[in-house]
């Protein structure tokens, strides 16, 4: 194709705001898919993606549209993953494009991931064209909404397209703005190959199926290639573009978006970012942006029944055929039996991952209390990274790092009050503040991740009734002044419970999981203290009361079959018993400490 008829865009949109909508009427509108093929939402695939409304895996489609000037173009809508955990995906998504469409719910405003993805577009030098959508419902506030699209972005509120994806209205307009105004792709036709990877993705009858964007020369068929980032080496074996079903083609050149097969069955021989090259011409150069993915939120993965840990490793491992983000190393916890301790992108990644887990290979898990990574500098000039807090290392301290965050917060004016208050809880620290309309307010802060990441956007939620947007990155780390808080059942810490956090904060930790361990845990035959402590020093403590008297006692000598039968039903409910020390705790007492609610 010459570069001169490709068009390249992704859409940039708040979750729920249209994009799939929008692009289903793009397929339908051009005829790249008949209505009876049309199903809603063709671009997401994934069964929990729809649940949950949101998109999590990125995916091109070849969209061809005849213009106002009578030539026939190739659109290549690149789509982008909606949310904070999958930042770095929408940084290659964007990438591989020219142009940007901002699309905006005409009765919602921007909200604070569209914001913070449009900053992303702007500096990859997109083109952005922005779009209110919904303009068919009654409360669509288009004039106000263009003000303040014109206003962010710097063009004039005229300039500010209006469509309904849902009606049609506006979309052809659309497609032809993207042809006049993103500008087509360049890149050296007889350079050696490079092209992008922006996506990959594991298909269980072809493998890993992996998107790439070509910025010079070309890829064909049969071909050998070379991952940059690893130097390892595949052969071509089938090339196509997705129109929007997958369609082999006879190579991909300049400018081109498409998707290529080798073989391999793993994601992370394929990663996002890589540059591929040929491998008997290769270049020199890679393109620029390429990170590993790098997990931040660990937490332990434990299968409630214990014969299941073998089912939950194969699960892993299939999982992570399709993941390159998923991290996960066998472990064994006092507390929880043998588990994993996994690491993933954010809270959302880790849900998704336990839901896939739970639904797809049947399993049951407990997963511990997530935490983020610490870096320990020690006295003796040895340095730790705990991903574990029961692994937080003992000994003289110099130092301890936690990772921060730049927070984006979007929000009605009325509430600023209510959010200074709920960052200033979170040792937040206020870095600046805009405002995008006269009742819309943008706040900028610098936030601990582990402050963040867990329950944070549902209090930011509720305090503001729902009307505020959060969108953070995470942007190095910072000194804090943290401890480790053990939780000990009769003198012996239980790994699972254990925690760092800031020691403002210890005490409330304390005192908040002995209160509930005291009503989770069963009264037992001897008292049992719940203490908290930093170190060697106790912060909280309760007690269990012994119970008095044994249970089989009042059995001695009675009726035999009665007595078996009670000993009988311990047995079954000891299956579920783990010990701690001398404490029985019931399973049940550990689910319910460690869920969050
Ligand atoms: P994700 O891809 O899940 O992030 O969301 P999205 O941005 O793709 O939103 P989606 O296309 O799923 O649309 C969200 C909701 O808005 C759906 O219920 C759509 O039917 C509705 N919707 C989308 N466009 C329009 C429109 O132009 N008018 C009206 N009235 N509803 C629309």
């Amino acid at each position: 194709t010459d570069p001169a008829l490709i068009r390249n865009f992704c859409i940039i949109a708040h979750i729920d705001h249209g994009k799939s909508t929008l692009a289903d009427r793009m397929l339908q509108i051009t005829g790249a898919v008949d209505d009876r093929q049309m199903r809603a939402q063709y671009l997401d695939r994934m069964d929990i993606e729809r649940e949950r409304g949101i998109t999590i895996k990125s995916q091109a489609v070849r969209i061809p549209f005849t213009a106002l000037d009578d030539r026939t173009y190739t659109l290549d809508l690149i789509d982008t993953p909606g949310h904070v955990d999958f930042t770095y995906e929408v940084s290659r998504s964007l990438a591989a494009c020219e142009g940007a469409v901002l699309l905006v719910d005409a009765a919602q405003g921007i909200e604070a991931q569209t914001l913070a993805n449009l900053y992303m577009a702007l500096e990859n030098d997109l083109t952005i064209i922005p779009v209110l959508n919904k303009i068919d419902l009654p409360a669509a506030q288009p004039e106000k909404y263009s003000v303040e699209l014109a206003g962010i972005i710097g063009c004039e509120p005229s300039d500010v397209l209006r469509v309904s994806a849902k009606t049609g209205e506006g979309v052809e307009e659309l497609l032809n703005e993207i042809v006049r105004q993103i500008p087509p792709p360049v890149g050296e036709a007889e350079a050696p190959a490079r092209a992008m990877i922006f996506d990959s993705v594991y298909d269980t009858y072809r493998g890993v199926v992996t998107y790439v964007r070509v910025i010079d020369g070309r890829l064909s068929p049969r071909e050998r290639i070379q991952m940059m980032s690893t130097r390892a080496s595949h052969e071509i074996l089938e090339i196509g573009v997705s129109s929007p079903e997958p369609t082999k083609c006879e190579g991909l050149g300049v400018g081109e978006v498409g998707y290529i097969i080798t073989g391999v069955k793993d994601v992370r021989q394929s990663k996002v970012g890589d540059t591929i090259t040929s491998l008997n011409r290769p270049a020199t150069r890679m393109l620029e942006g390429y990170q590993d993915p790098k997990p931040m939120v660990f937490s332990g993965l434990y299968p409630i029944e214990g014969t299941d840990y073998p089912v939950l490793r194969d699960a892993l491992e299939k999982l992570q055929l399709n993941d390159a983000a998923l991290v996960f190393e066998p472990e064994t916890s006092a507390a929880l039996g043998f588990g994993f301790r996994c690491g993933f992108l954010g809270l959302l990644h880790l849900e998704i991952t336990r839901a896939r887990l739970e639904r797809e290979f049947n399993l049951d898990l407990i997963s511990t209390a997530p935490n983020v990574v610490y870096r320990v500098e020690m006295e003796d000039g040895t340095e730790h990274v705990v991903t574990n807090p029961s692994e937080f290392p003992a000994g003289k301290i110099a130092a301890i790092y936690e990772p921060m965050v730049k927070a984006t917060v979007l929000s009605p004016s009325d509430y600023i009050g209510q959010i200074m208050e709920l960052c200033q809880e979170r040792r937040g620290d206020l870095q600046g503040m805009d405002y995008l309309s006269e009742d819309r307010v943008e706040m900028r802060y610098t936030l601990p991740m582990a402050e963040i990441v867990f329950d944070f956007f549902d209090h930011l939620k509720s305090r503001t009734k729902g009307y505020a947007s959060l969108d953070y990155e995470p942007i190095g780390e910072q000194q804090a002044e943290l401890v480790k808080v053990d939780i000990l059942l009769q003198g012996e810490a239980v790994d699972a419970f254990s925690a760092i956090v800031h020691k403002d904060k210890a005490y409330t930790y304390g005192v908040e999981m002995t209160k509930k361990l005291r009503e989770l845990i069963p009264r037992q035959q001897f008292e049992v203290p719940i203490q908290a402590a930093i170190g060697a020093r106790v912060i909280a403590r309760e007690n269990i009361r012994a119970i008095r008297k044994d249970v089989l006692a009042k059995c001695y000598g009675g009726d035999i079959s009665r007595k078996r039968k009670l000993l009988e039903k311990q047995k079954e409910g000891k299956k579920r018993m783990k010990m701690v020390g001398r404490v029985e705790v019931p399973q049940e007492a550990f689910i319910s400490a460690l869920s969050t609610d």
